[in-house]
């Protein structure tokens, strides 16, 4: 008790933190409930709960989750220098706990679920993640089920299983030159990351699943022209990311990657998205668009707010529901339909010419 006390008294940061929090809980609740009373059970007794819910958010301004990222897994099997999500936990929800929350984010409006991390093919070698995007396709019937992966863990059996419940396999490639990724930490060991990169792109054009490219800019690979690869890859989009900094991932003192050698200026951004304007499907996402356009879970199903620079996690969406827990997920909806967040992203109205 002691030892809690003097530590409180030397930082009482987190313990504030966690009083305003508690405090905004209890006062939304309230709100809530007094809404409810007021839109439906007072006024007239055939409104339904539901109804009265739909008033109630409506009137909260309370966010739809409409397109979810779910990093279930922190562990990877690269070392990319600059990497954002690292492996602080090697924690995994149990399946039937990951279904349960993917469940009440759908019945809170979800439409598009990502499955990031870590390397989603990692764990139990891609069974779990396979098991996840069949329920989310088959049970769920959402409109739109992606991934984004190094594609180094990915086998065809996975795609013969799996295939058909998968709108877009986004891979990520920073640099056409092996020599760089291998500089950035894009590879395992000596293993070649762009022979992956065009075995995929082959089978999603086997499989029926589209195809997209992620490319992380940097010191790096500030000066590359990507232009002829990418056209002749093709993806149905080309997402290029300014390299980003986050307190506790990849900068300051605790965090597990040292990113600050890998940050380009916003004018370098501009010159690199200058010379490749000839590439129609690339989609810009400079560090402003992008650090608070995602409602991010973490792999206890908690959204990580970014607001602060830093991943703050919310209460977990099992323990206190969806519409709780996004209140602390510091997302920005303008900004996501900025950056263009909002696309074709079901496989079925792509029009693919497969
Ligand atoms: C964290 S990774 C997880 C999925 C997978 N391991 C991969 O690399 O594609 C998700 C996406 O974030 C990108 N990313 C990682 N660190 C980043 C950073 N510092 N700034 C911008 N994007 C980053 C990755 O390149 C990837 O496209
Ligand atoms: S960005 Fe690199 S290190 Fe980070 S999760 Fe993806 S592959 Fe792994």
């Amino acid at each position: 008790m002691k030892m809690f006390l003097s530590s409180v008294m030397k930082s009482p940061k987190p313990l504030v933190h966690l009083f305003i929090q508690t405090l905004r809980c209890m006062l939304v609740s309230l709100f809530s409930a007094l809404v409810y009373w007021t839109a439906g059970a007072c006024k007239d007794a055939s409104a339904s709960p539901s109804d009265a819910k739909a008033h109630a958010n409506k009137v909260q301004n309370v966010t739809t989750p409409t397109s979810v990222n779910y990093h279930f897994t922190r562990k990877c099997n690269y070392k990319c220098g600059f990497c954002f999500h690292t492996a602080k936990t090697s924690f995994v929800l149990p399946l039937e706990e990951a279904k349960r929350g993917l469940r009440l984010l759908m019945e809170a409006g979800m439409e598009k679920i990502n499955f990031s991390g870590g390397e989603p093919f990692l764990h139990d070698k891609g069974e779990f993640l396979g098991k996840l995007v069949q329920f989310c396709k088959e049970d769920l019937q959402l409109p739109s089920v992606s991934i984004v992966s190094n594609g180094s863990m990915i086998k065809e059996k996975w795609f013969q299983k799996y295939g058909d419940f998968l709108d877009i396999l986004a891979i990520s490639c920073d640099s056409f030159d092996e020599e760089t990724n291998q500089l950035i930490g894009r590879t395992q060991g000596r293993k070649s990351h762009l022979d992956n990169l065009y075995k995929i792109r082959n089978w999603c054009q086997d499989y029926k699943v589209a195809f997209k490219i992620n490319s992380v800019i940097n010191t790096f690979n500030i000066d590359e022209d990507m232009t002829e690869h990418i056209n002749q890859l093709n993806p149905v989009r080309w997402k290029v990311f300014q390299c980003l900094l986050i307190d506790g991932e990849n900068a300051g003192e605790e965090a597990l990657r040292e990113a600050e050698r890998f940050v380009i200026s916003d004018q370098q951004f501009e010159e690199f998205l200058d010379r490749h304007s000839g590439v129609s499907c690339l989609v810009p996402e400079s560090n402003e668009k992008m650090r608070n356009s995602y409602l991010i879970l973490d792999e206890y199903m908690r959204f990580l707010d970014c607001r602060e620079g830093r991943k703050d996690p919310s209460k977990s969406i099992l323990d206190v529901g969806v519409q709780q827990a996004i209140l602390f997920s510091g997302f920005d909806e303008k900004m996501f339909l900025m950056r263009g967040g909002k696309y074709t992203w079901s496989k079925a109205d792509m029009k693919l010419d497969w």
